[in-house]
């Protein structure tokens, strides 16, 4: 038999990757079934998806990807239920155009994540229940969204209340990215020891996980996971890239002279940090129960496109014909 990341992680916590239509046929779906014994929907289950329009519902992409799970025998991590971007325009107003009160969002709110947590009840085991609620500004606290504004915090008391009334079972997730940096990291943990000291049934926090080359240190790492863990709370890596270049978040154009080459001294640096978050990933396995990818291979990564248009990047372990890298083994082999 051919060993896959999860078997070399077999004692230690499920691997997985992010998946759309297209990954899941051809040669990317004997990849996925061989490497990963996890999945999350890239795209799938997002609202802007599953109800474009207001009652009009489209099951087919997140369908065939559980089925495809199914088949495969692979767990199912739902992405997710609620987020401020990949909205459908009619959710935050009324049939004309008016902002809807905070009741009205708060029915809707309940309403989906009912219609889809019963869905796929028996095949997802854990869900991203609110993704992203923390601002980028370190000098505040939640995100200006539309959930915000119109509900204040409680939205996501609200929402991880509904997810568990609508799944007992299901291990919920906060999610958010730069859970490593210092200053968002202190105002995750405060928003999450707020969720425990109330009794909101959450389960984990997900990092992300959408890191570089340049971040984040071992010891900023260490220190999540630990502080994370001492909630009592499952920790999940839930978007894991290594890009090579650094964070960035507004979209822009690439620079006429900006070099998205893969050098050497780039792949050295790539290689090293994998190996050291995945040292750490093993040293704290007791208290990480999955790492997910985000994506398969280095040619659909979505850092192709965001946030610098046309830049390449090469985040993962998988080169653009499929095959695994060099850094694969700074993974697999320790
Ligand atoms: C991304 C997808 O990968 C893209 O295909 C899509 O265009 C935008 O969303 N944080 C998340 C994910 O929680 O849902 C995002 O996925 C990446 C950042």
């Amino acid at each position: 038999m051919i060993m896959g990341l999860k078997d070399y992680y077999k004692n230690y916590f499920p691997v997985g990757v992010a998946v759309n239509t297209h990954s899941i046929k051809g040669n990317e779906a004997s990849l996925i079934s061989k490497e990963f014994n996890s999945i999350t929907p890239e795209n799938a289950m997002k609202w802007a998806y599953i109800e474009p329009k207001q009652d009009i519902y489209n099951w087919k992409d997140a369908d065939s990807i559980v089925a495809f799970a199914k088949k495969n025998h692979l767990r199912i991590r739902g992405h997710n239920l609620c987020w401020h971007e990949q909205n459908p325009s009619w959710l935050f107003v009324d049939k004309n155009g008016n902002q809807v009160s905070k009741d009205t969002l708060l029915q809707r709110l309940k309403a989906h994540i009912f219609r889809v947590v019963n869905r796929y009840k028996d095949a997802v085991y854990a869900w991203d229940v609110v993704n992203e609620a923390i601002d980028d500004d370190s000098t505040k606290f939640l995100r200006d969204s539309k959930w915000h504004e119109i509900c204040g915090e409680d939205f996501i008391d609200s929402a991880f209340v509904y997810a568990h009334e609508a799944d007992p079972k299901a291990q919920l997730f906060y999610n958010d990215y730069n859970a490593e940096r210092p200053e968002k990291r202190e105002r995750i943990y405060k928003l999450l020891k707020g969720l425990r000291a109330k009794g909101i049934p959450v389960t984990g926090v997900g990092s992300q996980a959408h890191w570089s080359i340049y971040e984040p240190k071992q010891d900023e790492l260490e220190t999540t996971i630990k502080e994370f863990a001492s909630l009592g709370l499952k920790v999940q890596i839930t978007e894991l890239d290594l890009s090579i270049f650094p964070w960035e978040k507004s979209r822009r154009k690439k620079n006429p002279n900006e070099n998205d080459e893969y050098s050497d001294q780039l792949k050295a640096k790539q290689a090293a940090q994998y190996k050291m978050i995945f040292d750490v990933f093993r040293k704290y396995r007791q208290y990480i129960n999955g790492v997910t990818f985000w994506n398969v291979s280095d040619k659909d990564s979505w850092l192709n496109h965001y946030p610098v248009e046309g830049r390449k990047n090469y985040p993962l372990l998988f080169d653009s014909l499929l095959h695994r890298k060099a850094v694969y083994w700074n993974v697999a082999q320790w």
